[in-house]
């Protein structure tokens, strides 16, 4: 064991200073004569971006497995499929000398034009933070680490740099922070990556709240937290809030900075070696684990097949799929031949090989006669011929099989996208093939929901085969002809158009500033609450079997929130085939102090099942799937009272309901003030014991003062019940302050005080 506390009291100044400065772009500092080995980072998230030389951003990497991006991933819904994709990836990372993976991103599909959705999970923070905490798990068991990014509300590429992201602390801890919780909690990634953008006016890297409040205090981070490669803004202040280590280097003059304000007396030097233990911490720990054992490239692959497979989703199908004794078959759309499987930026891998969809859609065909005509060109020209081409391609065959994939400039880090179209060659390609020949997939190829109504009815079967990673085309094959059950559903809803989604009114922001003003309702969340029509909803997916749910059960009717309870349901595969079914299971609280999402994710299982097979699937819900954070009492709470809980196939596909009461532990303080109102009042534990007695006086004398009887009768028309609820109680006992004993200031602090005495 190395003693890490020896170390940094035997270090000078300048040594910690510049421990806490990357060496090169990807390397951080060598300190030789105490021992202490430099530490390799890397991209991820899904697959090593390990360039060769550690100077510069751009250099070529080394080939490394391509696996699918996260929306692909996400969407198989499967925790232990991540794991393995944890463990692969470590693998990866020993054979090239890197100690440090620079993943998962756990930030929410707030919008789905954000340039980097495609290498996020979910636009659920249960989701996302569940897979994360899995593949971390993965990863990190094999001696590995990870780096959890980006840290926090970073959720659009659009001046990514300098955004301001003005959250409001419950939307913060409800939607945008959970993912990261569930990682840490459950995960203890090595590392966590703060995001560029700044949040509620104060940047990522110098948040101390965020930094230091509540990820390392409150979540316990054991690990360190470093920037985004030049997220750094004032060195000082980043170490001041929590930001350990900054990235890339060499950067003399920050160390320097650093240095002199330890020397001025304007940095506590116990900050800085706060930073150095933690860096050192990890630099040592991923130093024990052996580097250079080559991994198995064949074994990779194919595990990057079968987790494109799992990813994959059919969105729409009439029965065409999977295809039975087809003769001619037209392959139509560049993407059979060039495959587009991953995104761009920090995250693009040079892969050890990569499958060509046509060539493997070929091997499977059983000696079928297969036509390819390009149906688009690289760009988004309009090419009248190659459509031409494709419908008498497609008019000679039986099926028609439409590989689209969205040009590869059109989602990448760095910016966003302004549509959610195809090219208008792809969807003017797709109507005209779709007209001539009703035996037409389409098979998608693209990192985040794309609008379809425009071809959607003419498409016998619709594929989202995502980003799929280097092995893609033969998952893409795998599913047209049914050698594998497709089983993915979508970790995103696909809205009809851009104009429905939930920030569209805010995003993207101006003047340096966006305002998250949707609040909690992103994704589900917002298209419930609006009763608003989707294309596809979330968890939405099809299998080539059907699945019966049985009558949901729980373990009790009643019980305490530090309890939870757990619900169980029987799924049986009532189809043909082998099939895997995705149980969800969502909570809806039946009333709230303040407003709630009208379902949330709360917990989820992928179970796999035999034609007639029937499995028990069981989830555990604890405190937190029925707690909100109240922002008045700063805390996760819960409240008494009735919860659903909701078991479907998809978000709107509820299969079965069961009421549950929650009894809550919380002894909360009453909030209730001088400027309470009549429904506070009674809205209260306490305060209902204490204001129900002169309920009915006060209505009656009010009445009275509003003049007697309802409209008819000469009165001014109100209900004096309605008109009461919403006046503060002070303000009611002015009206009759002249018939009151005491003065009504005096008599409210009474009754305020008869509410603090009770238990
Ligand atoms: C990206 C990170 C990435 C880093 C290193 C940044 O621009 O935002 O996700 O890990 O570069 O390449």
């Amino acid at each position: 064991m190395t003693d890490i506390r020896s170390i940094v009291q035997q270090m000078t100044l300048e040594e910690k200073a510049a421990l806490c400065t990357g060496a090169t772009t990807w390397t951080t500092t060598a300190i030789e004569r105490l021992g202490v080995p430099e530490l390799w980072v890397s991209d991820g998230p899904h697959g090593l971006r390990r360039v060769a030389q550690a100077e510069g951003l751009g250099s070529e990497s080394l080939p490394a497995t391509c696996f699918p991006t996260a929306s692909c991933t996400a969407s198989s819904w499967d925790r232990e499929l991540l794991g393995q994709l944890g463990e692969a990836l470590a693998a990866e990372a020993l054979a090239l000398g890197v100690g440090v993976v620079l993943g998962p991103g756990v930030n929410m599909k707030r919008t789905p034009v954000c340039g980097r959705n495609f290498e996020y999970f979910s636009e659920d923070p249960y989701l996302a933070g569940e897979l994360a905490a899995s593949f971390i798990d993965g990863i990190q068991g094999k001696g590995v680490g990870t780096s959890l990014k980006h840290y926090a509300a970073n959720n659009q590429e659009y001046q990514r740099m300098t955004m301001n992201s003005v959250v409001d602390e419950r939307t913060l801890r409800e939607i945008y922070l959970p993912a990261f919780e569930i990682a840490v909690k459950k995960a203890q990634p090595w590392t966590v990556m703060c995001s560029y953008n700044r949040i509620n006016g104060v940047y990522g890297s110098e948040h101390h709240r965020l930094l230091t409040e509540i990820l390392k205090d409150e979540w316990g981070l054991e690990g360190f937290v470093v920037s985004d490669w030049g997220a750094v803004h004032d060195r000082v202040a980043a170490l001041r809030g929590g930001l350990d280590l900054e990235m890339p280097g060499p950067r003399p003059r920050r160390v320097q900075e650093v240095v002199e304000a330890v020397r001025e007396g304007a940095l506590d030097e116990a900050v800085l070696d706060e930073a150095v233990r933690r860096i050192l911490h990890i630099v040592f720990k991923a130093a024990e684990t052996p580097k250079g054992a080559a991994f198995d490239q064949a074994a990779h692959h194919a595990l990057a097949r079968k987790m494109a497979g799992e990813g994959m989703v059919l969105l729409k199908n009439d029965g065409i799929l999977p295809l039975k004794g087809v003769q001619r078959i037209a392959v139509i759309g560049r993407a059979a031949q060039e495959p587009h499987f991953q995104g761009g930026g920090s995250s693009h891998i040079n892969p050890t090989r990569v499958d060509a969809p046509l060539e493997e859609l070929t091997k499977l065909a059983g000696g079928a006669e297969i036509t390819f005509s390009e149906g688009y060109p690289r760009d988004d020209s309009s090419r009248p011929d190659l459509i031409e081409a494709a419908v008498a391609a497609a008019q000679a065959a039986e099926v028609a099989l439409l590989y689209i994939a969205l040009p590869t400039y059109k989602e990448s880090e760095g910016y966003d996208r302004t549509d959610l179209d195809l090219t208008a060659q792809q969807t003017a390609l797709i109507k005209a093939v779709t007209a001539v020949q009703p035996r037409t997939v389409v098979i998608l190829n693209n990192g985040s929901a794309l609008a379809m109504s425009e071809w959607l009815d003419g498409a016998a079967a619709v594929l989202e085969a995502w980003m799929m990673g280097q092995a893609g085309g033969g998952a893409i094959a795998d599913i047209l002809f049914g050698a594998v059950n497709p089983s993915g559903k979508l970790a995103e809803t696909f809205p009809l158009k851009l104009a429905d989604t939930p920030a569209f009114i805010n995003y993207p922001g101006g003047h340096g500033e966006v305002r998250y003003g949707e609040g909690l309702f992103i994704g589900y969340r917002y298209y419930d609450m609006k009763e608003q029509p989707v294309l596809f909803p979330f968890g939405h997916g099809l299998s080539y079997t059907t699945f019966e749910y049985g009558a949901p059960r729980v373990s009790a009717a009643r019980f305490r929130d530090v309890d939870g309870v757990t619900v169980s349901v029987d799924v049986t595969n009532t189809g043909k085939v082998a099939g895997k079914e995705i149980v969800q299971v969502y909570v809806h609280d039946r009333a709230a102090d303040l407003v709630r999402p009208v379902k949330e994710l709360k917990g989820f299982a992928k179970v796999a099942l035999q034609p007639g097979e029937t499995r028990t699937v069981t989830i555990p819900l604890d405190f937190r799937a029925f707690a909100y954070y109240h922002p008045a009492y700063a805390q996760w709470i819960t409240e008494d009272g009735a919860f659903d809980i909701l078991v479907g196939a998809s978000a709107a596909d509820i299969r079965g309901t069961v009421t549950v009461e929650l009894q809550s532990t919380l002894n909360l303080p009453s909030r209730l003030s001088r400027d309470s109102t009549l429904r506070d009042w009674l809205a209260d534990r306490r305060g209902k014991v204490v204001i129900e007695p002169i309920y009915q006086q006060m209505q009656a004398a009010i009445a009275k003062l509003l003049g007697e009887g309802d409209m008819e009768d000469g009165g001014i028309g109100i209900d004096p019940t309605g008109f009461l609820m919403d006046m503060p109680l002070l303000g009611m006992l002015e009206f009759q302050a002249n018939t009151l004993p005491v003065a009504p200031e005096a008599m409210i602090d009474g009754m305020l005080q008869q509410v603090q005495a009770m238990p």
